[in-house]
């Protein structure tokens, strides 16, 4: 199968970033889906891994958490998923990723592709609505009877994105979320945002607006950066969860006289260790997709790539490793497999 994969890790600026490759067709395991996908985005976890670094791999590499696809095969234990589905999932951070023609994919954490969104707007979403609906239904266990201010730090990324419409539709919190620039404050509120602030001047515009206290506090990025301001925003027994690593360390003891709760999420964690519960990926996908065709919840893709190269796909990675992306973009591969 043709893929698009590394062997060094160089900088999306380097002529020999990504490479062409042809690898062999993956067999699927038990419970593996076997993907001929059509549509693939790409997320800051594509740039991480990608960063540079001294290791060079033996055999191509292929990156890509994010896929839109057709299943044409199943492992001989599979009972969710036929060949002919159409499908969704961001997969596992473990095993090859999306950037090629075939993908195997457990079919625990897969669901049903939304039938209302072309596959491009489709494969925008799957690894920020993990991300974000883990965040908000499992760490804060918000309802809808859930009330109080939420505030959603990096609102117009990927992440943000999902997670204001998620919170918007399927809470009754007030979703306060931070942009800096006139497009990502616009985008906010396009996705449901109540309130936007500046996460430069987060503590005074914050301030402005007559809030001193919120209830929770979803914090995609800058962890470290946002930390005294959120330590000394959230209200006492609230809870903070971060998504983004930070270089430095974390000072809980910020934390303690406010009895707070302090949690990680990674979206990777039930697929990385096969916990018992992993099918709950297929159930929330097949929540989110329903929620979409019934016109809930709309796609976040801003930006769409038309061909899968070794070219388009540093561009893309320079994108998003700016860290200024609204919304996400994807790469239409329904061409590549041919
Ligand atoms: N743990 C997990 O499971 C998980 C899952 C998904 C993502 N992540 C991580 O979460 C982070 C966000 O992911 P994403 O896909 O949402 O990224 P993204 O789409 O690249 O985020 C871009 C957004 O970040 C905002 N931003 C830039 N600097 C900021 C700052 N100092 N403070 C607050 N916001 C800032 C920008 O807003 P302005 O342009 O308005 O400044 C921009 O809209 C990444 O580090 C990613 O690796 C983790």
């Amino acid at each position: 199968m043709k893929a698009i994969a590394l062997t060094h890790y160089l900088p999306s600026d380097h002529p020999d970033c990504f490479i062409a490759a042809n690898l062999h067709d993956p067999v699927p395991g038990p419970r593996d889906l076997l993907v001929r996908v059509t549509a693939t985005s790409v997320n800051p976890v594509d740039t991480k891994v990608r960063s540079p670094k001294a290791k060079i791999e033996s055999s191509p590499r292929v990156l890509g958490w994010d896929a839109v696809g057709e299943v044409i095969a199943t492992g001989s234990e599979v009972t969710l998923f036929k060949a002919g589905d159409r499908v969704w999932y961001a997969g596992d951070i473990s095993r090859p990723g999306s950037n090629s023609a075939l993908q195997l994919v457990d079919e625990r954490i897969a669901a049903i592709a939304p039938t209302t969104l072309s596959d491009v707007e489709a494969a925008a979403l799957p690894l920020t609505a993990i991300t974000a609906w883990e965040t908000l239904f499992e760490r804060f266990a918000l309802t809808r009877e859930s009330r109080g201010k939420l505030l959603i730090i990096g609102g117009a990324g990927g992440v943000g994105s999902i997670a204001i419409q998620l919170a918007r539709q399927l809470t009754g919190m007030e979703v306060i979320a931070t942009a800096s620039r006139p497009e990502s404050r616009e985008w906010c509120l396009e996705m449901g945002a109540h309130q936007v602030v500046n996460h430069h001047k987060l503590q005074e515009e914050l301030t402005a607006l007559g809030i001193t206290q919120v209830d929770a506090i979803f914090c995609t990025n800058a962890t470290a950066e946002h930390w005294a301001t959120m330590a000394g925003l959230i209200r006492p027994f609230g809870h903070i969860c971060t998504i983004a690593e930070s270089s430095e360390p974390w000072d809980l003891s910020l934390l303690k006289s406010k009895s707070v709760t302090f949690s990680q999420e990674f979206m990777f964690t039930r697929s990385l260790f096969q916990t018992p519960d992993m099918i709950e990926q297929h159930h929330l996908l097949g929540r989110v997709a329903a929620l979409v065709d019934e016109g809930v919840l709309q796609t976040t893709l801003t930006r769409t790539i038309p061909s899968l190269t070794p070219v388009t796909l540093a561009q893309a990675h320079a994108e998003v490793e700016a860290g200024r992306m609204v919304g996400k973009l994807v790469i239409d591969m329904s061409g590549f497999a041919n």
